[in-house]
């Protein structure tokens, strides 16, 4: 899985500014690239020259991102990881370093959805752990990715967040509570980070086809939804206009800088 191949030259501008993305060849974190928006986000970084560095529990879909990576001449290790364990997060990033010697870009995707029920009846274990993957692991990849970028005095952080961590909005219980922190964690770090020349900004990418839709949405038409590459082209152009400019800031598709 952690095979490294030569990575291609990247084709487009759009991978090549922003302090984000130093070079031809930036190296971003992807939580959560097994399937989904993160999958998509990873596959379409490496073919645009990132050398990436990916995670998810479950081992079966990461190997598979990342084969398909690689057999398409892009760069990617993966590592079969929970980031809701602060070894293991930190691990992370370690294994970025130890390859690569630095962090361009992190985007935070890796979330879980929890029960879809009101306050009231939430189970109090379903809370703990929607908080500890969503908020706490975010957290953790953060400060240790943040530490790194700081040293560089460059890189880029994009959490990805959600409409109802903007809003409060009934029964959507832990989840809503631990988008609403990884926007908070984004505003202060982005306060923090602007000396050094870090941004750090959220996304929220609308509903988009995936499994974690699915969960929330079960009766829904899955034809009438974005595919993740939308989310992850939104995504690859917020990295390349990173900037300190923008550092702070909230975004969705309707709102992307030029
Ligand atoms: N889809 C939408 O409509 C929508 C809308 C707004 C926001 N979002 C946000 O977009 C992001 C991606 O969601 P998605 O819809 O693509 O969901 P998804 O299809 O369920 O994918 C989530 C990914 O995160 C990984 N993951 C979950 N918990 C993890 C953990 N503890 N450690 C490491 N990896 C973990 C999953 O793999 P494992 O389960 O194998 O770990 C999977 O690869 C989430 O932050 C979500 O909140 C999605």
């Amino acid at each position: 899985m952690t095979r490294p191949t030569r990575p291609r030259k990247t084709t487009q501008g759009s991978s090549a500014t922003g302090p984000g993305l130093h070079d031809d060849h930036p190296v971003v974190i992807i939580t959560g690239a097994g399937r989904g928006i993160g999958r998509a986000t990873a596959e379409l970084f490496a073919r645009k020259g990132a050398r990436v560095v990916l995670c998810a529990r479950t081992g079966r879909e990461l190997r598979a991102a990342c084969s398909t990576i690689q057999a398409g001449g892009g760069e990617a290790v993966a590592r079969v990881l929970d980031i809701g364990s602060v070894r293991q997060a930190r691990a992370l990033v370690g294994l970025a370093l130890r390859r690569y010697g630095r962090v361009d870009v992190l985007i935070n995707n890796a979330g879980i959805l929890g029960p879809r029920v009101p306050l009231a009846r939430y189970p109090h274990r379903a809370w703990k752990q929607v908080l500890r993957i969503n908020l706490t692991g975010t957290f953790t990849v953060t400060q240790e990715a943040a530490r790194v970028m700081a040293r560089q005095r460059n890189g880029c952080i994009i959490t990805v967040s959600s409409s109802v961590g903007r809003t409060g909005r009934a029964g959507w219980g832990a989840y809503a509570v631990s988008k609403f922190g990884v926007e908070g964690l984004s505003q202060v770090l982005a306060d923090e980070l602007r000396p050094d020349g870090v941004c750090v900004i959220t996304f929220n990418p609308g509903g988009t086809r995936t499994r974690m839709r699915a969960q929330a949405y079960p009766r829904e038409d899955r034809r009438t939804l974005r595919d993740p590459s939308v989310a992850a082209r939104a995504l690859l152009h917020l990295a390349a206009r990173s900037s300190t400019a923008i550092s702070g800031r909230a975004f969705d598709l309707a709102n992307l800088p030029r």
